[in-house]
């Protein structure tokens, strides 16, 4: 009975947090030279394991847009958006060695 409800526990939560991340995001806040970035954000969800890899600053189930607090320009300690991204995303992929690094490799035409 207790194994039951421990289950159904670990199930439901699981649950809503896939429901919480979407499926694909353009990221587009900037866009002044150059094309907007894809991000397979379940995909990378998945394989990642952790949100808070990415959403450093959030508690799990309370994930907010990077942009909250990464503005256009420095704001206060948080780098601006554009180093935000590079360095979360193109620092993963060179470490990994898998996933883009060259400029239109994300900023697809
Ligand atoms: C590879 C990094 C990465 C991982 C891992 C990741 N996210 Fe995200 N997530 C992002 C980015 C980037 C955005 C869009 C940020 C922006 O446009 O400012 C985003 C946006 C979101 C949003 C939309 C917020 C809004 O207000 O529109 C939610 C919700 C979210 N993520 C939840 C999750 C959850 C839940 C997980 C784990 C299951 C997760 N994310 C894993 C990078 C990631
Ligand atoms: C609630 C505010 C907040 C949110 C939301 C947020 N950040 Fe940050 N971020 C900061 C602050 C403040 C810093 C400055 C360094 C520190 O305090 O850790 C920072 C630093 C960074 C840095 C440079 C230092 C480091 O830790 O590597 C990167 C890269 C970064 N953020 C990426 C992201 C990404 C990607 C997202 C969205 C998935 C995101 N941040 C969401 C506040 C935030
Ligand atoms: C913690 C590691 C990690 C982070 C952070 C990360 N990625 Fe990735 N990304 C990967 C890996 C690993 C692959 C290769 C996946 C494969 O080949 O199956 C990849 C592949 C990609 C691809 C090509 C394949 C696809 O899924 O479209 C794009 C585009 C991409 N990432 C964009 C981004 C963007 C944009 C960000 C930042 C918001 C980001 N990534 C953050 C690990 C990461
Ligand atoms: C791993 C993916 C990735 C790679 C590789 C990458 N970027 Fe970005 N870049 C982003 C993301 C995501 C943003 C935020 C997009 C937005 O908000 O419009 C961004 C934003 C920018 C911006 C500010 C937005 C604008 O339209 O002016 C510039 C400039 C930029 N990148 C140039 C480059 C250059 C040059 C390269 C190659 C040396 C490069 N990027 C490689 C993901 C990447």
């Amino acid at each position: 009975m207790l194994m039951a409800v421990v289950m159904v526990a670990v199930f439901s939560a699981s649950v809503i947090v896939a429901a919480d991340a979407p499926e694909k995001i353009v990221i587009n806040e900037i866009q002044k030279s150059k094309p907007a970035v894809t991000l397979n954000h379940k995909a990378h969800a998945d394989k990642i394991g952790k949100c808070q890899t990415c959403h450093h600053k959030n508690e799990a189930g309370k994930e907010q847009k990077c942009s909250e607090c990464h503005k256009a320009t420095k704001t206060g300690d948080a780098p601006e958006f554009k180093e935000a991204m590079h360095g979360k995303c193109k620092g993963c992929h060179s470490k990994e060695k898998k996933g883009p690094t060259k400029c239109d490799e994300c900023h697809k035409k």
